[in-house]
């Protein structure tokens, strides 16, 4: 197992800057996801630590070893790709075998690195099928045991299950998750899919054009975003971002949303000051007319069966209430919902920056 630490990776094709610059510290034993919308820079990212892609300027540190001028196949890490390219005229058990076979290590020792990692995988009575014979979660789990024999000191992911449908995607996520408990090889895995990126990972970078926007844990992501991009990427359904003005009069400090007057504690912005308000699906609760901050119209109701997603219409701004799925939900008519202001996030309207509040 090793730490990674990159230090200004900048990344440029003819064409373009594709990563801007990255400092980042993965410590040893560390599973982090990198996550973002297509074209940021994920897999550019990925492939630079894997060693297929050249490395611009910066350093890059494997265990405390620069690797920017090592070759792939001696920097000591396993990748496991989309499309698993397994070898379809091979065995399964050849295919997890081949990289080991490939260093010259001896028969009897390979097939006790396959069956140990098959056990693991679970695929131990696959051993002797040919990759067309096997499904989709399976070719996945085999693509994982080849780069378990080689035994990594870190394993790079990107996008390992987005082949998969959506019930498959979940089992193999759980997989990896524990997997990655047992052996606790220092990981990065790369996935468009917020979801994964905070169920799989202990630090969750999120990358925008190049950058990165925000590093933390899943949770530190999601209750703290330090912007509304970060804000409405991460969480399902997305936060809801309202127009609204700062007001103050005498030393009351309310913010202005629709016709609502919401008092808060303290924003360090002038008054007239215009801001985005967000606010999450689930911290909007349904109340009575006469402690409703907004009274937004019920166009859609989309019930999940422990929760109903109400999206509403507030003048033209969309608005979406998690909300309890015995309440009596009528389409066209006006429902009243209030929220503790402790969970709204100011952002800038302009930059998207959070701003300091307390609500
Ligand atoms: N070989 C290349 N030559 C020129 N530009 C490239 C090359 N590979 C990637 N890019 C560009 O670099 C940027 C980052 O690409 P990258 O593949 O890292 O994105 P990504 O975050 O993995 O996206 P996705 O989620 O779609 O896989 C994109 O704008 C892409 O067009
Ligand atoms: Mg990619």
């Amino acid at each position: 197992m090793a730490s990674i630490q990159m230090e200004r990776i900048v990344k440029d094709y003819s064409t373009m800057r594709a990563i801007h610059g990255i400092d980042l510290e993965i410590p040893d034993g560390e599973f982090v996801a990198f996550v973002g919308p297509s074209g940021c820079g994920k897999s550019t990212l990925l492939r630079m630590v894997a060693g297929l892609e050249e490395i611009s300027s910066g350093t890059l540190r494997i265990g405390n070893r620069v690797v920017n001028h090592i070759e792939p196949r001696d920097r000591d890490v396993a990748m496991v790709f989309q499309d698993y390219a397994l070898y379809p005229h091979m065995t399964i058990a050849e295919n997890i075998g081949f990289g080991l076979k490939m260093r010259g290590i001896k028969r009897h020792e390979i097939e006790k690195q396959v069956e140990k990692a098959a056990d693991i995988l679970q695929i131990g009575d696959l051993l002797d099928r040919k990759p067309g014979q096997l499904s989709g979660g399976q070719r996945q789990r085999v693509a994982m045991g080849r780069a378990i024999v080689r035994n990594p000191q870190v394993f790079l992911f990107d996008e390992p299950l987005s082949n998969l449908d959506a019930k498959l995607r979940v089992a193999m996520r759980t997989q990896i998750k524990r997997l990655h408990e047992m052996l606790r090889t220092t990981t990065i895995y790369v996935t468009h899919d917020q979801v994964e990126a905070m169920t799989l990972a202990d630090r969750v970078v999120i990358l925008r054009r190049g950058e990165i926007v925000q590093a933390g844990s899943p949770v530190e992501v999601y209750s703290s975003p330090n912007c509304q991009f970060v804000g409405e990427f991460i969480g399902s359904p997305q936060m809801n971002v309202l127009r609204a003005r700062v007001h103050r009069q005498a030393d009351r400090t309310t913010l202005e949303i629709a016709d609502a007057r919401i008092p808060v504690k303290q924003i360090d912005l002038p008054a007239g000051t215009e801001i985005h308000v967000g606010i999450r699906p689930e911290h909007l609760n349904w109340c009575s007319p006469e402690d409703a901050y907004l009274s937004p119209l019920l166009d859609v109701c989309e019930p999940l069966g422990s929760d109903t997603m109400a999206i509403c219409l507030l003048g033209e701004q969309e608005l979406t209430a998690r909300l309890d799925p015995k309440l009596p939900l009528k389409r066209k008519e006006q429902i009243h919902l209030n929220f503790s202001t402790e969970n709204l996030h100011v952002f800038d309207r302009e930059s998207g920056r959070k701003v300091p509040f307390v609500g």
